[in-house]
């Protein structure tokens, strides 16, 4: 990272799989560490993602096509990048999102079949093509993630995404997607057992990420 070009951090991985909470912890240190970051995510880190993320997450919406729900998380991806990601990376800025292309690749492709053609063009030819910096990708068995899921209490169905909903053979071709993600590109991609206790994934994380941070941060004599 330098003043002009700044980091892009992603976190991806399957539902209930602790990312939300792991980028939390992560933005946190690093903003203590004194580094400038935003924190956002995909679907939803734009005023018009917030909106396409109602649409393609809706449990109303379980008969959407595999390419339309492609468009959607492209179209969201791509407002996000040119208006929200590069503008924060030309200012210097540490960006963290929650999920971004891999999330395509893990979904739309392993899962629903979308060619990585497609995906492929779309990407490079809307969204900008960007690489992430650095990926961790928190694997977890699905049966373990959805057990999580269900203990966060939620027992009204209706308030599940249908990808919440989907069966055990969905999320084992997530976790396939992503691990095979990894294996093709292990200089960006680092898989982190997530499994392991908060604190323990949490160091994992700050290892991998320690070797990329500049010593620009006001307090970055300080480590994780
Ligand atoms: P989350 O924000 O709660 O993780 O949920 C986002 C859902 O959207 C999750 O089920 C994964 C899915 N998704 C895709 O299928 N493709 C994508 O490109 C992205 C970003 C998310």
């Amino acid at each position: 990272m330098n003043k002009k070009t700044g980091l892009f951090i992603t976190l991806e991985g399957g539902e209930g799989s602790g990312k939300t909470t792991q980028g939390n912890q992560l933005v946190h240190r690093l903003k203590e560490m004194g580094y400038p970051v935003v924190w956002t995510k995909e679907p939803g880190g734009t005023d018009i993602g917030r909106s396409l993320r109602e649409v393609v997450m809706s449990n109303r919406h379980k008969d959407m096509v595999p390419e339309t729900e492609l468009l959607i998380y492209m179209a969201d991806r791509t407002q996000h990048v040119k208006s929200k990601i590069l503008p924060a990376l030309r200012d210097g800025k540490i960006v963290i999102s929650d999920r971004y292309h891999d999330s395509s690749v893990a979904y739309q492709h392993f899962a629903r079949g979308v060619p990585m053609t497609t995906l492929n063009f779309l990407f490079r030819e809307l969204a900008g093509g960007l690489i992430p910096n650095i990926t961790f990708v928190l694997d977890m068995a699905p049966e373990t993630a959805i057990r999580r899921i269900k203990k966060r209490g939620i027992t009204d169905p209706a308030s599940l995404s249908k990808f919440e909903e989907e069966a055990l053979p969905f999320h084992r071709k997530v976790r396939h997607g992503f691990l095979k993600i990894a294996e093709l590109e292990p200089e960006r991609v680092k898989v982190i057992p997530a499994d392991r206790p908060r604190e323990e994934v949490f160091q994992q994380i700050s290892r991998h990420l320690s070797a990329l941070l500049p010593s620009n941060g006001e307090n970055s004599h300080e480590s994780f």
